[in-house]
């Protein structure tokens, strides 16, 4: 595909939730569907992009694209396989819904029910994006947040931490906006603009707003 606007770009998408084992039949999860993540594979696509999409378990499908599906299950499997093909990318975003801490020993049997009260030491699971950042090379990085209070001071806290170049931050104060729904309304932070800020739009529609401003912002235009 020539003459798009991602034509010849690698782009590497993570998506969807990480679980976190427990035993051999239970884990700590969360409830990202990877919808945001899955629509911005496709339109990538559409737009000429060769993509990568690392995907948690979720019901999404990219049946009819020509996309390279990794699926994962654990924050770790996560990083190892974004690792393994993160070199050869001109634009990574992360999307996915990275559990931030996991149980620190995943039991070899399935846990007993045999006292009245269980607890389960956490242990932090390693900060995917912020590791991308740390070598970046002339890659665009793109990263995801969802803040309560003071959300743009803490998306602009959270570009300089990771170090990414673009972070989309999922507006709250709309209901239809974020988990479990088709839609969602989104701020663009970087470091040299002013926020940029969209209206409710269909996740589809938001995909392609953040892949047009990615198009527009590259720094390898070769
Ligand atoms: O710090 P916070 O979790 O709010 O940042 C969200 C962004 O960082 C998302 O882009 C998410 O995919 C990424 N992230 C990550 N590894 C983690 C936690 C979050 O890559 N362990």
């Amino acid at each position: 595909k020539k003459d798009l606007i991602l034509s010849g770009k690698k782009i590497l998408i993570s998506a969807g939730p990480t679980y976190e084992a427990i035993d051999p039949v239970r884990f700590i999860g969360n409830h990202s569907s990877g919808k945001m993540g899955f629509e911005l594979a496709k339109m990538a696509e559409k737009l000429g992009a060769e993509v990568t999409l690392v995907a948690g378990p979720t019901h999404q499908s990219v049946d009819g694209y020509n996309i390279k599906r990794m699926d994962v299950t654990s924050a770790l499997s996560m990083l190892e396989a974004i690792e393994s093909v993160y070199e050869a990318q001109d634009i990574v975003i992360m999307a996915a819904a990275v559990a931030d801490y996991r149980p620190a020993e995943i039991a070899d049997q399935k846990i007993k029910k045999n006292s009245d009260k269980m607890t389960i030491e956490m242990v932090k699971n390693p900060d995917i994006l912020k590791h991308l950042g740390t070598k970046k090379g002339n890659k665009m990085l793109v990263g995801f947040a969802l803040e309560t209070n003071d959300a743009i001071k803490h998306a602009k806290g959270k570009l300089e931490r990771k170090n990414a170049d673009l972070i989309v931050l999922n507006t709250l104060e709309d209901e239809d906006a974020g988990f479990g729904v088709e839609t969602n309304k989104v701020t663009f932070i970087t470091a040299d603009k002013e926020p940029l800020s969209f209206p409710l739009k269909s996740k589809t529609e938001v995909a392609k707003d953040i892949l047009t401003f990615i198009a527009q912002n590259l720094k390898t235009n070769a």
